[in-house]
């Protein structure tokens, strides 16, 4: 089973050829018509295509079942402590009689089903005020979800982030912004230059390079001194989804992300020459980002200053960002009782073991890092207190 680890291939050298998969029909046909598309509108079609999009297919995607492991797919104990965290913010925030949670891009409903288990074990009386609303822009998606926590009460789905009413306070995504699109710039002779997907009967697709196609995508790459051929993403989409996230939050309410990614010197940093772009395919991490297209996981690492800009213009203020692994060790008395319930079943004690290992893995999930972003005053939580 694989998180999403560390890459080491040139996505570059790499052009899949066959049109294999339905959309690879329509993207071919799309690209006659419209000519050479951007990498990021090429990604977009693969994860998003309303019918045919990786996420929108309807298969299994993350999980055991599907093809890459997220955090809340691994064990309830991601989930029990983000529950911790949302327990303690209720408290500090007077215990108000309607505690409002969001997370965006809710996947299985696995993080949603163990934040809400932990609540009602650990804070009954907060789980009789929580409110949880799922983002999910597609409806068969959000079908799992809901089926799953069907049994919980307040829980209710929402199909546009933009919506949201400025009343949650908690705001919580577990790899949404890895999984946005991204455009593929790559540098030579002293310039930035932008990667197109073209598509050719003798070669099928592969990529080209061209003019940026917009100004804008140079702004993060200003203070970069690139080597040469290296190759970098970038995404202003995240940014406008850190604003629009940040218009879910209550005057007082935290912001809570995990995703992979660094700050821009190591993001950009000119011995990372092949950037973070990445595939995954029934947990085996591929090379060809033009592959399979819909049938395949792409991503690629978030740039954590974008998310401080976008957040602090949003009037949003940055917490310390941890990695998954100190941020669970820190949160050990959360995620104990969990383990300790479990210790009456030798197997499942075990299950939860290995579990924090692989949540705290520093070569794996935890790499992963942790972005609390705070609207108005807020005391300390958990997992911050000493950072
Ligand atoms: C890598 S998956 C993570 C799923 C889940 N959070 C987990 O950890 O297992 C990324 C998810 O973000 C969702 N997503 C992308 N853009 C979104 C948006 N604008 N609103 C809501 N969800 C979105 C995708 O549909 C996909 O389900």
């Amino acid at each position: 089973m694989s998180a999403r680890g560390p890459t080491t291939f040139n996505p570059l050298a790499a052009a899949g050829t066959a049109l294999d998969t339905p959309l690879a029909r329509i993207l071919a046909e799309r690209i006659q018509v419209e000519g050479p598309m951007t990498f990021r509108d090429w990604m977009d079609a693969c994860l998003y295509h309303p019918e045919h999009g990786y996420y929108r297919s309807g298969r299994p995607t993350v999980g055991r079942d599907g093809d890459f492991l997220t955090s809340p797919e691994v064990h309830p104990l991601f989930g029990a402590a983000v529950g911790h965290v949302a327990a303690s913010l209720w408290r500090s925030l007077g215990r108000p009689n309607r505690f409002r949670i969001a997370e965006v891009g809710p996947g299985s409903g696995a993080l949603a089903e163990s934040i809400l288990r932990h609540v009602s074990a650990d804070e009954p009386e907060l789980a009789e005020v929580i409110g949880y609303t799922l983002v999910e822009p597609d409806q068969r998606a959000a079908e799992s979800p809901q089926q799953r926590l069907a049994s919980f009460r307040g829980v209710k789905t929402s199909s546009d982030l933009s919506r949201l009413q400025a009343e949650h306070q908690l705001v919580v995504a577990n790899e949404l912004l890895d999984a946005i699109p991204v455009h593929l710039l790559c540098f030579g002779n002293g310039r930035w230059r932008e990667r197109y997907v073209n598509q050719t009967p003798e070669r099928g697709f592969h990529f080209i390079s061209g003019e940026p196609s917009s100004e804008r995508l140079l702004a993060p790459l200003r203070e970069v001194t690139p080597a040469e051929g290296q190759l970098v993403e970038v995404a202003p989409q995240r940014g406008e989804i850190v604003s629009s996230l940040r218009g879910a939050l209550a005057e007082r309410g935290l912001l809570l992300l995990f995703d992979y990614g660094y700050t821009r010197d190591r993001l950009y940093a000119p011995w990372r020459r092949d950037g973070t772009l990445m595939t995954f395919r029934r947990h085996v991490p591929g090379d060809d980002p033009l592959a399979h297209p819909g049938e395949q996981d792409i991503t690629a690492h978030i740039d954590i200053d974008q998310v401080h800009d976008a957040a602090r213009t949003a009037g949003l203020y940055a917490l310390p960002v941890l990695n998954q692994s100190e941020w669970l060790h820190r949160l050990g008395a959360a995620v104990l009782p969990a383990v300790a319930e479990a210790q009456s079943d030798t197997s499942a004690y075990l299950a939860a073991r290995r579990a924090a290992e692989t949540l705290t893995d520093p070569a794996g999930l935890g790499r992963v890092a942790v972005i609390g972003l705070s609207r108005g005053e807020l005391p300390p939580l958990p997992g911050w207190e000493t950072a």
